[in-house]
């Protein structure tokens, strides 16, 4: 077999593709109170999960994936060297991280929903479709899998959905910039960006720095897995619109500035192609709305440095590092209603994002793209500011927008998106999760 070729009909569904759009999803966490249960439940949930090559569901947009905490693996009886080849990062869990990740305050995991971050988080169970129908169905596929089991407790749940026009809480469109994956056969958006290699998002392949980088042991177990961030991210939209109202003089003001804190406009369109209007019709249109870097706005004139998309991906811009090994690949999904337009008052209705993260590297990857590119700004030369959609902002950090001749300086920026919980997973093949069935004695 060609060690280098990628198994699709091995690798979960939900590591390659990218959801459908309109999406419904369901995420589901589970509770193992005895190991051979929970082993039951791999076997059973190994023939409910969809392949990356070939969805279970006959409309090819729906599928269930399953992943598994560090705790998860270990209730499961992985043995002990096995779980010792696992990521430091993975090993101690997201709330452990939270000084790395920024998770203080009222972000910390003391203020988690429940039972998020718990040592009772075993298993994630995601399913996804373009179709409540479908989704439903699916579900119930994942059901007839512990229904009867004893052993088994769902602890907590998360319906997602699209809200209008793809965008998320803040109003941005949101699922555009995906990065192109070597041998997956499904294409990146940036036709400027040369594919990464595999080992970047799976296990078992080449990557960027290595030709056969490590991976968990045994090999049946790591290979075709990848590491999976599951963070449910609450969005303060009314305050997000009072800060945009309260430094804007106008109201095309204020859709500049929240364009140039996410460098698109709220259509999608990239200030890198429209620095001056927005342009609804590139916003929409995927073969344009990605295609394009930074080298020609070396100071930001167009998109800011310290803006959303430039930080979590500065494409070709000049900066400390290097950008390919810090990529990955999101699957992002809406929670909760939209904030009705024109409201500045928060109702206290719970709406955000249940981010996820793809990817072969916890450290190199996610937390270093969390805590050096969103939380600082010394990779781009910048003062002590944060990220301002997404950072971990305690109002009194500024945005800075690039201007001729003076720069403009927002003041007191505050944090927009508080963190909920969350966990690292493992999402492994489906040979690995055979193999954890089959855990013995
Ligand atoms: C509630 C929190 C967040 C919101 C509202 C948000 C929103 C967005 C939006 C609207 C885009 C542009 C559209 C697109 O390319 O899909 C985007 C891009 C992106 N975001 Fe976020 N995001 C959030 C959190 C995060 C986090 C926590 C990370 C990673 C640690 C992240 C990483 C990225 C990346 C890598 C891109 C693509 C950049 C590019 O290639 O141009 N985002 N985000």
């Amino acid at each position: 077999m060609d060690q280098s070729v990628l198994e699709l009909s091995d690798i979960q569904s939900g590591a390659l593709r990218p959801r459908p759009a309109p999406y419904v999803a369901t995420y589901l966490l589970v509770r193992i109170d005895d190991h051979k249960v929970g082993r039951e439940l791999m076997r059973k949930l190994s023939a409910v999960v969809a392949t990356a090559d070939h969805p279970t569901s006959p409309l090819k947009d729906t599928w269930v994936s399953v992943a598994l905490s560090f705790q998860g693996l270990k209730v499961l009886g992985v043995p002990e060297a096995s779980l010792d080849t696992f990521s430091p990062e993975f090993r101690e869990g997201m709330a452990a991280r939270a000084k790395q990740l920024g998770d203080e305050g009222e972000s910390s995991p003391s203020n988690w929903e429940k039972p998020l971050g718990s040592p009772d988080a075993h298993v994630v169970v995601t399913a996804i479709s373009s179709n409540k129908g479908q989704l439903e169905a699916e579900l119930e596929r994942v059901r007839t899998t512990y229904r009867g089991l004893s052993g088994i407790t769902v602890i907590w749940g998360q319906d997602c959905h699209a809200l209008p026009n793809e965008k998320e809480a803040f109003g941005f469109k949101d699922g555009i910039s995906h990065p192109a994956i070597e041998g997956s056969g499904i294409p990146g958006s940036n036709p400027n960006e040369r594919p990464l290699k595999a080992g970047e998002f799976i296990l078992g392949y080449p990557d960027e720095i290595a030709h056969a980088p490590s991976i968990p042991q045994p090999e049946v177990l790591g290979r075709n897995g990848s590491y999976i961030v599951f963070r449910k991210l609450h969005q303060r939209v009314a305050e997000f619109r009072r800060y945009l109202k309260s430094n804007a003089s106008s109201a095309e003001a204020e859709e500049l500035l929240a364009a140039k804190m996410m460098g698109r406009w709220r259509s999608g369109a990239p200030l890198a192609l429209c620095p001056m209007h927005d342009d609804p019709m590139l916003g929409t249109d995927s073969q344009r709305n990605n295609n394009f870097l930074f080298k020609d706005d070396p100071i930001g004139y167009k998109t800011p440095a310290g803006s959303h998309i430039r930080r979590m991906n500065p494409r070709d811009a000049n900066i400390a590092g290097v950008v390919r090994i810090h990529r990955m690949i999101r699957r992002g999904t809406s929670y909760g209603p939209v904030l009705p337009d024109g409201v500045l008052e928060d109702d206290g209705i719970d709406r955000g994002l249940m981010f996820a993260f793809v990817g072969a590297n916890l450290g190199r990857q996610f937390e270093f793209v969390q805590s050096e590119w969103m939380n600082q700004s010394s990779f781009f030369g910048g003062d002590s500011e944060r990220d301002p959609v997404a950072g971990a902002a305690d109002g009194s950090g500024n945005f800075d927008v690039p201007k001729r001749p003076l720069r403009q300086r927002v003041p007191g920026l505050p944090r927009f998106v508080v963190t909920r919980g969350g966990e690292y997973c493992f999402l492994p093949g489906l040979r690995a999760m055979r193999w954890l069935a089959d855990l013995n004695p």
